[in-house]
C-alpha cells in the first residue's frame, strides 16, 4: 500500500522563487552608530512598538511550518536585546529548521560567544570595516576595535560551524583597507565579505555618491596582493565567492549595484515592529504585529497572513545611491 504523503510546505513568490530564508530583526536598537546605518541622532522605537520575544517565536514558527529552513537573527545589534539567547534556544529547537544563524557587531561577542554556540547558533557574521582603532572609532562613531578583536577571537573558539567577516567598503573612509582586512580573515581562518553600501535612510555623514565603490574594484585591488580562485561556492546568500589560493578564507562580494542578485533571492525580513519586508530595496510589506497580536497562539491565521504577502514580493531592487527612495534606515529593516 502506497502512503500519500502531504507535499512540503514551501512559499512560492510569483516570479517562482522560493522564500526559504527568514532575517529577523530581533530589536532595531545598537550598541554602535555605523556611518552607512544610522544618523548620529537617532529616535529609536517605543517598546510597546516592539514584538516581544513570544510573539518573535510564533512568527518564526509559522514561517518554519511553511517551509522556512534558515533564520538569521539580526538588529540592530541582536545582542542588545534582552534574552535573546532564550529566544535562539527556541528557534534553534522548531523542527524543520535546519540553520539558526546571527549577525552581530562582535562588541559583545567576548561574553556572550560560548552562550550563543551552546544556544544553537551554528554560524555568525562579524561586521568588521577597519582594523586601525581611530578609523573603527570614526565609522562607529565610538566604537572600539580592542573589543571586537576580542569577541572575534571568542568566537572562533567556542566552535560555531563558520564565522565569517563584514566590511562596508566607503571610499576615503576605508578602500585602501581590504587587502589588510583579507589578510586578517586568512590569519584567523575565517571568510570575508566585501559589501557596496545601499541607500537606506538618509545618512549625514557623507553622500554616498562619492563614497561609492564597485566590488568590481575592489576585487582588482585584492587580486594585486592574492591570488583568488573562481568559486561555485554558495551560504544561500548574495555572495559571491573567490577562494584566496592556498588559505581556508573564501572572499565574498555582495554587490547591489554592481551585480543584481534578486534573480534567485529567498529570503525575507521581519523588523523589531513585525512588518514584514518583502524586499530590501522596496517599501512592499505585510503587518504580522496586528495578526499575531489579535490572535495571539493562531498559527494558521499568522501563515495565512505570510502566504498572502509572499504574493506581493517585487522582482527586484533599483538602487541610485544618489537618490534616497527608501526612508528605513538599515536598523530598521534587519541588516
Ligand atoms: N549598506 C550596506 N550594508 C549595510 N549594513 C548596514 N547598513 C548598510 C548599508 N546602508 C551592513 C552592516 C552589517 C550588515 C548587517 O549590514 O555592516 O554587516
Ligand atoms: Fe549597529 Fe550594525 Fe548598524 Fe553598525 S551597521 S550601527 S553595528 S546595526
Amino acid at each position: 500500500m502506497t502512503v500519500l504523503q502531504a507535499p512540503k510546505p514551501s512559499l512560492v513568490d510569483p516570479f517562482g522563487r522560493r522564500v526559504t530564508y527568514l532575517r529577523l530583526s530581533v530589536t532595531d536598537r545598537c550598541n554602535l552608530r555605523c556611518v552607512y546605518c544610522m544618523a548620529e541622532d537617532m529616535t529609536f522605537l517605543p517598546r510597546a512598538q516592539v514584538l516581544t520575544l513570544e510573539e518573535m517565536e510564533q512568527i518564526a514558527a509559522a514561517f518554519v511550518a511553511l517551509g522556512v529552513n534558515k533564520i538569521r537573527l539580526t538588529g540592530g545589534e541582536p545582542l542588545v536585546r534582552n534574552n535573546v539567547l532564550h529566544l535562539a534556544t527556541r528557534l534553534s529547537a522548531l523542527a524543520g529548521l535546519d540553520e539558526l544563524v546571527m549577525t552581530t557587531n562582535g562588541v559583545l561577542l567576548e561574553t556572550h560567544a560560548d552562550a550563543l554556540a551552546a544556544a544553537g547558533v551554528s554560524r555568525l557574521n562579524i561586521s568588521i570595516d577597519s582594523l586601525r582603532p581611530d578609523r573603527f572609532a570614526s565609522l562607529t562613531r565610538f566604537g572600539e576595535l580592542p573589543q571586537v578583536l576580542k569577541g572575534i577571537d571568542a568566537a572562533r573558539r567556542a566552535g560555531f560551524r563558520a564565522v565569517k567577516l563584514n566590511c562596508v567598503v566607503m571610499k576615503g573612509f576605508n578602500d585602501d583597507e581590504t587587502g589588510d582586512l583579507v589578510q586578517f580573515a586568512v590569519d584567523n581562518g575565517l571568510d570575508i565579505a566585501f559589501i557596496e553600501e545601499m541607500p537606506l535612510g538618509a545618512v549625514t555623514s557623507h553622500d554616498r555618491v562619492q563614497t561609492l565603490v564597485s566590488n568590481v574594484q575592489v576585487r582588482q585591488q585584492l587580486a594585486q596582493r592574492f591570488r583568488l580562485l573562481a568559486s561555485d561556492d554558495s551560504t544561500g546568500g548574495p555572495a559571491r565567492y573567490w577562494r584566496v589560493e592556498d588559505t581556508a578564507t573564501r572572499v565574498g562580494f555582495i554587490s547591489p549595484h554592481s551585480n543584481n542578485f534578486c534573480g534567485d533571492c529567498n529570503r525575507v525580513r521581519l523588523t523589531a515592529e513585525g512588518r514584514l519586508l518583502l524586499c530590501l530595496g522596496n517599501d512592499h510589506a505585510a503587518d504580522l504585529r496586528q495578526v499575531v497580536r489579535s490572535h495571539p497562539g493562531d498559527s494558521r491565521r499568522l501563515q495565512a497572513a505570510i502566504v498572502e504577502a509572499i504574493r506581493i514580493k517585487p522582482e527586484r531592487h533599483y538602487f541610485d545611491p544618489s537618490e534616497q527612495r527608501i526612508v528605513r534606515f538599515m536598523n530598521a529593516t534587519g541588516g
